[in-house]
């Protein structure tokens, strides 16, 4: 039921001729005045829609969502009796009006995804507005307690990637209570703001990004019961971190990544999903794991100063499906526990110093990406990675004590993009087998991002993570870490170890390669014919 004027009537279809490509407008609200224009439907309203539309004084919802609308919002103290705006993902540039604040209605603000550049002050007026969500466009300035102090109602909050600096004075309370906090990239700091101190309920807080150095405040603790993200993560905080998350649990996301925290690793909270603690200062042994009450799905724990060696209890973190231990200082053997994980689709850990020969992460059989690089492991290249890990995607052994020949039995890795056996013992000849990486033989195909999806929960919605790890890769006389290597790379690295006999001629049929390094060997013969064929070739080194 639709309920209009026909002055009204005879406007919106005006709007709707003028602008052509409308099919349907949702008539389904139960009552008010309602016009609907959302993405369901497919439209691509562009123009200036609002313009044109002149004073439509009874019009309590506009949903004109996914479209692609431009120029500047119109006054929006024509729409007077307006409950709830919807506008996200257009593009709608200048500043949010002033007339804003006249929308006394308002309880739902939705400007996301546009390019506006500006807040009024008179914002503050809106007490009784309930969600307001400005996040990915370019509002500048700084927002203040003005902006704020009558939002009474207020209850979700984002302003997520915008460039504002959010400034209040010392002993400020808001007069809300958040559930969402979403400021992901606004200027909170140098001080870790005071006002969270007031707030009970949120069920997300991510102030990442916010330019805060600082110690953790001792009053930030005893978070609400419903918290389910926490990301705090690239800031300057330092502080331990133990006891602040020991106590809590129906977590579904922390991370603290790229801060300063200090002090041993904290218990896992139960039914965390997500943990990312990586470059941080975190120090001494993580054999506190094995008190794990549930086990994450994503587990990221790379570029701190852990130590000692690995407890061999992960036999129960059942759910693992990414664990990344690199950049650590990890000693003794990988322990055979590791092995059990039979979710686990990526495990990171180059750069430490494990020793001894590797368990076998034959029940692994989803495995993508084995990185353990730059350690001091020994014995030979066990056959089960070849026939048992047939989602390999990445096989990195590089610099480590492995001797011993290539056994040919790699060749099944259908999917192989990254072999790097670098910097190793390795002896005997290259098998002649592989032209049978198919991802590496055809050209015509770019291989796909490096990516887990990890469920969470983002407020009252799901959501689905990515994780996407990087990796260490020489190349054209460069060795740099690769966010996402599999967009980009298709390398075989055997160099630097003691390969002996001919290059094998089914080198060249690997068209789709980028990055062939047999250098630093005992390798003899001729030179490949044919090697023009290899037309994505962009490094070779035969040195
Ligand atoms: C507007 O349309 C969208 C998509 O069809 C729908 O999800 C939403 O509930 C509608 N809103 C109203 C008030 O009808
Ligand atoms: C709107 O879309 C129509 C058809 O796609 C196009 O011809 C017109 O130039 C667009 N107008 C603006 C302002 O982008
Ligand atoms: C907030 O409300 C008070 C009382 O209603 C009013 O005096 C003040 O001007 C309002 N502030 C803003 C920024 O609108
Ligand atoms: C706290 O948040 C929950 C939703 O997470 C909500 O149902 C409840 O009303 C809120 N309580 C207060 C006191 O704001
Ligand atoms: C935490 O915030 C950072 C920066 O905004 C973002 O890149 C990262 O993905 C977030 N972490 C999670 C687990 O969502
Ligand atoms: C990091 O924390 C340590 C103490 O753990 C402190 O000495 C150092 O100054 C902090 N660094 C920064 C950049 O805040
Ligand atoms: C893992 O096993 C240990 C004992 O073997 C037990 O104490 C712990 O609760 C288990 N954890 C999970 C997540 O099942
Ligand atoms: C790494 O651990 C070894 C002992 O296993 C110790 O001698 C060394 O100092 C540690 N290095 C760092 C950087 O902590
Ligand atoms: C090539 O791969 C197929 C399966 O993908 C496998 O059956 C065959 O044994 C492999 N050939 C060699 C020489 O490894
Ligand atoms: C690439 O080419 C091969 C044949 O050489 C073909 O079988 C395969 O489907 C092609 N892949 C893509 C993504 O086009
Ligand atoms: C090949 O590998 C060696 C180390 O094993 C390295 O020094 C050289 O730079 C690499 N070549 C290229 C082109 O990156
Ligand atoms: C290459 O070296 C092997 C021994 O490693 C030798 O048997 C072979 O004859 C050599 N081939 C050439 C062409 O020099």
């Amino acid at each position: 039921m639709l309920f209009l004027s026909s002055k009204e009537v005879l406007l919106i279809f005006l709007i709707i001729y003028l602008h052509g490509v409308m099919k349907k407008i949702n008539k389904n609200a139960a009552n008010g005045r309602v016009l609907n224009v959302t993405e369901e439907q497919k439209n691509v309203l562009n123009g200036s829609f609002m313009e044109s539309a002149g004073q439509v004084s009874t019009l309590e919802y506009l949903d004109l969502s996914d479209n692609q609308m431009r120029g500047a919002l119109p006054d929006l103290a024509l729409f007077p009796s307006l409950r709830e705006l919807h506008l996200g993902s257009n593009q709608f540039q200048g500043r949010i009006p002033q007339g804003i604040g006249q929308l006394s209605q308002l309880r739902i603000l939705d400007v996301s995804s546009n390019r506006l550049e500006g807040l009024p002050e008179s914002m503050g007026k809106l007490s009784n507005l309930e969600s307001f969500d400005a996040s990915y466009n370019v509002l500048k300035g700084t927002i203040t307690e003005s902006h704020l102090s009558n939002l009474s109602s207020l209850v979700d909050l984002d302003l997520s990637f915008n460039s504002l600096a959010l400034k209040t004075s010392f002993d400020w309370l808001p007069p809300f209570q958040l559930q969402v906090i979403s400021l992901p990239s606004c200027n909170l700091g140098p001080s870790f703001p005071k006002w969270l101190q007031n707030q009970h309920n949120y069920t997300v807080l991510d102030i990442s990004l916010a330019s805060i150095s600082d110690t953790l405040p001792s009053w930030f603790s005893g978070f609400p019961p419903n918290l389910k993200i926490l990301n705090l993560s690239n800031n300057q905080i330092s502080g331990r971190v133990s006891d602040l998350i020991e106590n809590t649990y129906g977590y579904s996301v922390i991370d603290l990544s790229s801060n300063n925290f200090s002090g041993p690793l904290p218990l896992v909270p139960t039914n965390v999903q997500i943990f990312y603690l990586h470059k941080n200062q975190f120090f001494g042994s993580i054999s506190s794991i094995c008190q794990s009450r549930t086990s994450p799905t994503s587990l990221d724990l790379s570029h701190n100063q852990f130590s000692g060696e690995l407890p061999d209890c992960w036999m129960n973190m059942t759910s693992l499906a990414v664990l990344n231990l690199a950049y650590n200082n990890f000693s003794g053997e990988i322990p055979h526990s590791l092995g059990y994980l039979t979710n686990l689709k990526a495990l990171y850990i180059r750069q430490n110093s494990f020793t001894g020969m590797l368990p076998s992460f034959s029940q692994c059989q989803g495995l993508q990406i084995l990185d353990l690089g730059g350690n001091k492991l020994t014995g030979s290249i066990p056959g089960w990675i070849g026939t048992d890990l047939l989602n390999l995607r990445i096989l990195s052994l590089r610099f480590n004590r492995l001797h011993g020949s290539i056994p040919s039995i790699i060749c099944q890795l259908q999917f192989l993009q990254i072999l790097d056996l670098s910097a190793n013992g390795l002896s005997g000849k290259i098998p002649h087998c592989f032209n049978n990486f198919t991802l590496l033989y055809q050209d015509n195909n770019s291989g796909e991002p490096m990516e887990f999806i990890v469920q969470g929960f983002y407020g009252k919605f799901p959501r689905r993570y990515l994780y996407i790890g990087d990796l260490l890769v020489q190349w054209k006389n460069q060795e740099s870490e690769y966010k996402n290597p599999l967009l980009y790379l298709k390398t075989i690295d055997l160099s630097s170890n003691e390969l002996v006999g001919g290059v094998p001629e089914e080198i060249v049929e690997m068209r789709g390669l980028k990055s062939l390094n047999l250098s630093r060997n005992d390798l003899n013969g001729t030179v490949v014919e044919g090697i023009g064929q290899m037309k994505m070739l962009e490094s070779l080194d035969m040195s």
